[in-house]
């Protein structure tokens, strides 16, 4: 039985390992498109000086700008239609629920208004997004953890709230359903996985978990699939007698400050905090790979490759869409 767990991770790993190779360029996105076209600044090297000295203050950015990436990249495709405000009578992406506790906007404007003055109308805001994210899971996970990441993406015009609800997973989603979600992207099983190793850093909310602690599936009980001596501890943080208290909850309970495989550790310890994380370690379609994640070094570079696939997603490039002035409206 242990050979053929262990064999079935080696064959996961392998599998993985081919998933690795990542393509030169998604479409028309390439690496290295902004290069000769800033009036002589470095596009790249700006960005990562400015998230370096955010990160310096606050590393808190890592989870920010993870999650900023994922919630645009899955409505409409990274595009960075999550960044535009809404009007009156117009709800845009960042006002519907599953983006209410998003954040980051600041931090991309601040970029934003950095590269606009040195070369106006060049960069658009759905790649400052995919630089800066990378540039952050370097600062926290290491060299290793670098990707290069691919650009040319142009900027939506149109963010619709609804889309947002119908596109983003739902916070109470099964393995199989995350699963079906990323494949309506274009994303595989074992990129689900791999993208789900984001949750190696940062927190939840209490009102996501406490059906968990309290009544799963209508249980009246806790979730039997979460380790007694973490339900208790997090009862503690997330009593049920004060609904109201929205504490936090961090993801990796290993080391959630850090980019690293320990997520995987964890959910194999029981210790996932949201249904999903961990419903990846004992879902047949992906324990496996759990398990190789989590016991292997491929981590890193198969973290990249997922993320470059992730961020192609749906892109605009060539003449489509516009290179924004301001993230956060389209130009008139
Ligand atoms: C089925 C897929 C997923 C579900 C259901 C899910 C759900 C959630 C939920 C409910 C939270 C807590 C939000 C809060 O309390 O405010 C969260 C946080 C987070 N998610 Fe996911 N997520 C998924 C996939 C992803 C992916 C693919 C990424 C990135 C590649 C990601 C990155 C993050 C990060 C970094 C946080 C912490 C944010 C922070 O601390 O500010 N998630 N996720």
């Amino acid at each position: 039985m242990a050979i053929a767990t262990a064999s079935s991770a080696a064959a996961a790993l392998a599998l993985l390992c081919l998933l690795a190779v990542v393509p030169t360029g998604h479409g028309a996105l390439q690496v290295g498109f902004y290069k000769g076209k800033c009036n002589g600044t470095d596009v790249e090297a700006t960005v990562k000086s400015i998230i370096a000295s955010r990160f310096a203050r606050d590393r808190t950015i890592v989870p920010i700008l993870l999650r900023l990436h994922f919630h645009d990249c899955f409505v409409r495709g990274c595009d960075a239609s999550i960044l535009l405000d809404g009007k009156i009578g117009k709800a845009a992406e960042k006002d519907a629920k599953p983006n209410g506790s998003v954040k980051g906007y600041d931090i991309i404007d601040q970029v934003k208004t950095a590269l606009e003055s040195k070369c106006p109308g060049v960069v658009s805001c759905a790649d400052i997004i995919a630089i800066a994210t990378r540039d952050a899971v370097v600062l926290s996970g290491g060299k290793q953890y670098s990707y290069s990441v691919q650009t040319g993406r142009r900027d939506g015009n149109v963010s619709v709230a609804s889309e947002a609800v119908s596109n983003l997973p739902g916070d109470s989603f099964s393995a199989s359903q995350a699963i079906a979600k990323f494949k309506s992207k274009g994303l595989s099983a074992s990129d689900t996985v791999l993208l789900l190793g984001a949750h190696t850093v940062g927190i939840t909310h209490c009102s996501f978990v406490r059906p968990r602690l309290y009544n799963y599936n209508n249980s009246g009980k806790a979730d039997p699939a979460m380790d007694p001596a973490l339900v208790s501890r997090l009862k503690s943080t997330c009593p049920s007698s004060r609904p109201t208290t929205n504490n936090f909850i961090v993801l990796d309970q290993g080391t959630p400050l850090t980019v690293d495989n320990s997520y995987y550790k964890q959910i194999l310890a029981r210790r996932g905090i949201l249904k999903v994380d961990q419903n990846i370690a004992t879902d047949k379609l992906t324990n496996a790979t759990v398990k190789a994640l989590a016991t292997g070094t491929s981590f890193p570079t198969l973290f990249g490759g997922a993320m470059v696939r992730m961020g192609a997603v749906q892109v605009l490039t060539g003449k489509q869409g516009q290179i924004r002035k301001s993230c956060r409206v389209v130009n008139k």
